[in-house]
C-alpha cells in the first residue's frame, strides 16, 4: 500500500508514541533531537513523558481511540511500545486509514503472540531453536516427560501470558508440576510447548526492517531476576547494558548469517508485511546462537541504553523502514558505551507501595545521565512513582565501566532516590569480566 508520505517531510510532524513505560520515554527522548519532530504524543505516558510531550488519557491497547486521534491531530507517524496493540492488529488499522505506523501487522506479530507459530516460522525458515514439542494435552505431554532423554525442560504456554507462562524445570519431577501449572495460564496455557534447556548466556538482538533488509541495533544484555547475583524471582527486567563485549565481529556475523538474514528471508517468503523492529531474544550456546523467543517491539529497559548510543536520527530510521527504504548506513552508532538501572519500589515484583515522591529529578544533571520513567505520575506539581519499575537511570561513558560509574553516581541521596527502593549492584559486571 502506498503510504502518504511525501516531500513535505522537512516540517516538524507531530508524531504519536504508544505505551507508557522506559522504553516510550528513551524513544521520544531520542526523537525529540530530530529536527523533523514536532509535538510527541503519548498514549498514555508518564511522569517524564509529560516534560517532553504531551500524555493522552488514552490506554495502549484502544485502538479504535488511538486511530481516531491520529487522525484528527493529522499524527504523520505513530511508534508502538508494547506487543498488546501490535496484538491486537493497531497497524493493520492505521494502515487502513492510510496512516503511517511503525511495526508489523497483526499476523506477523504472532511471531510474539503465539510460541507455537513462532517456532513453526523458525523451523520452515532453518533458523536455529531449542529442540521442542506442541502440545495440547497434558496426558501425552506427560508421557513425552517421562520417556525423554532430557533431564531438564523448559516448559512455556503458547500464547501471551505477561511474561509469565515460562517455567524451567531441572528435573522431570519439576516438568511433571510445571505441566500442571499450565492449566493456570487459562487461554494461553491451553496449548503449551516442552523444549530442551539450553546453556549459555542471553542477549537481546534488536533490528530494524523494511521488509527487504535488516539492521541491528548495538547488541544488550538485560538482567531479568530481582537480585543481585541473578536470584530471585524475574521480573519486567531491572537493567541493561550496551554493547555486549562477547559479541564480537565473529558472533555478530553468525547472528547476521543465521539468525538475522534467515527471519529476513522468512518474513519476504511467508509474505508478512513487516516493517519495524524484530527482537530475538538469544542464548549463546557452545554451537552458536539460538532463538528462545520472538519479541516484535523494543526491548525494556534494552532501549534505554541503545538509545543513548545511537547517533542516526531515529524519525529517518523509522521512516526508511516504513517506506522501504532503509540502508545499512542509516543506522550509525556513537563510540563507548551505555547501561540503565532500574529504581524499583520495595517489594516488587510482588506487592509494593506506590505515591512515593522522587528526589532528585530537578538538579542539573551530568550530561552523560539520562533518567527515563517508568511508573510516575504527575501529583500536585510532584512526580511520584505508580508501579513497580519506577525509573531507569541510564548513564554514558566511553567504556562499559566509565557508564556504570557514572549510572551508580547518580543513584541517591546525591542523585536520584525515593524512599523504600531497591535495585540492582552489579548491572553490566559480567561485561567487565
Ligand atoms: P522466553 O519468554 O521464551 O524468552 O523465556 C523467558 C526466559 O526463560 C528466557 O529469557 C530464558 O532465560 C529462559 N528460557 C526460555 N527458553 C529457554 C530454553 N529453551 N533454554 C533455557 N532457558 C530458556
Ligand atoms: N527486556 C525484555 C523484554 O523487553 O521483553
Amino acid at each position: 500500500m502506498q503510504l502518504k508520505i511525501g516531500r513535505d517531510m522537512i516540517k516538524k510532524e507531530p508524531i504519536l508514541i504508544v505505551g507508557s513505560g522506559g522504553r516510550e520515554h528513551a524513544l521520544g527522548w531520542k526523537l525529540k533531537q530530530s529536527p523533523k519532530v514536532g509535538t510527541i504524543y503519548f498514549a498514555p505516558g508518564n511522569g517524564g513523558t509529560a516534560n517532553i510531550g504531551t500524555n493522552l488519557p488514552i490506554k495502549a491497547n484502544d485502538v479504535l481511540a488511538l486511530t481516531k486521534f491520529a487522525i484528527k491531530q493529522k499524527i504523520r507517524l505513530t511508534i508502538v511500545g508494547p506487543e498488546a496493540p501490535l496484538v491486537a492488529g493497531i497497524v493493520d488499522y492505521f494502515r487502513q486509514k492510510n496512516l503511517a505506523i511503525f511495526g508489523p501487522t497483526k499476523k506477523a506479530a504472532k511471531l510474539e503472540s503465539s510460541k507455537s507459530w513462532a517456532l513453526q516460522f523458525m523451523k520452515r525458515h532453518h533458523l536455529p531453536h531449542p529442540e521442542f514439542k506442541v502440545f495440547g494435552d497434558t496426558k501425552l505431554a506427560k508421557k513425552f516427560i517421562q520417556d525423554s532423554q532430557w533431564s531438564e525442560f523448559v516448559i512455556k504456554a503458547d500464547g501471551l501470558a505477561l511474561g509469565k507462562g515460562v517455567l524451567i524445570a531441572n528435573s522431570k519431577k519439576e516438568a511433571l508440576q510445571a505441566i500442571e501449572e499450565m492449566t493456570g495460564f487459562g487461554e494461553a496455557g491451553k496449548t503449551f510447548i516442552i523444549q530442551e534447556k539450553l546453556q549459555g548466556y542471553e542477549v537481546s538482538v534488536v533490528a530494524f526492517t523494511d521488509g527487504k533488509i535488516i539492521v541491528p541495533l548495538l547488541p544488550a544484555q538485560d538482567h531479568k531476576r530481582i537480585f543481585d547475583g541473578d536470584r530471585g524471582p524475574n521480573t519486567g527486567g531491572m537493567g541493561a547494558y550496551a554493547p555486549v563485549p562477547t559479541v564480537d565481529k565473529k558472533l555478530t556475523t553468525l547472528i547476521q548469517k543465521n539468525i538475522l538474514q534467515p527471519f529476513l528471508q522468512g518474513i519476504i517468503k511467508d509474505k508478512l508485511d513487516y516493517r519495524g523492529v524484530i527482537y530475538p531474544g538469544l542464548m549463546i550456546t557452545k554451537d552458536g546462537p539460538k532463538v528462545l523467543e520472538f519479541n516484535v517491539r523494543f526491548g525494556d529497559p534494552e532501549t534505554q541504553p541503545q538509545m543513548m548510543l545511537l547517533q542516526s536520527d531515529l524519525f529517518e530510521i523509522v521512516n526508511a523502514c516504513i517506506r522501504g527504504k532503509l540502508r545499512n548506513n542509516h543506522v550509525q552508532f556513537k563510540k563507548g558505551a551505555a547501561a540503565c538501572v532500574v529504581l524499583a519500589a520495595e517489594g516488587y515484583p510482588g506487592s509494593y507501595k506506590k505515591g512515593e515522591i522522587i528526589h532528585g529529578l530537578d538538579t542539573k544533571q551530568n550530561k552523560n545521565i539520562q533518567i527515563f520513567h517508568a511508573c510516575t505520575t504527575v501529583d500536585k506539581g510532584r512526580i511520584t512513582s505508580s508501579g513497580g519499575r519506577v525509573l531507569g537511570v541510564t548513564g554514558y561513558g566511553t567504556n562499559i565501566k566509565q557508564a556504570l560509574k557514572t549510572t551508580y553516581a547518580a543513584i541517591g541521596k546525591q542523585g536520584v532516590y525515593f524512599s523504600q527502593m531497591q535495585y540492582r549492584r552489579d548491572i553490566g559486571q559480567k561485561a567487565l569480566i
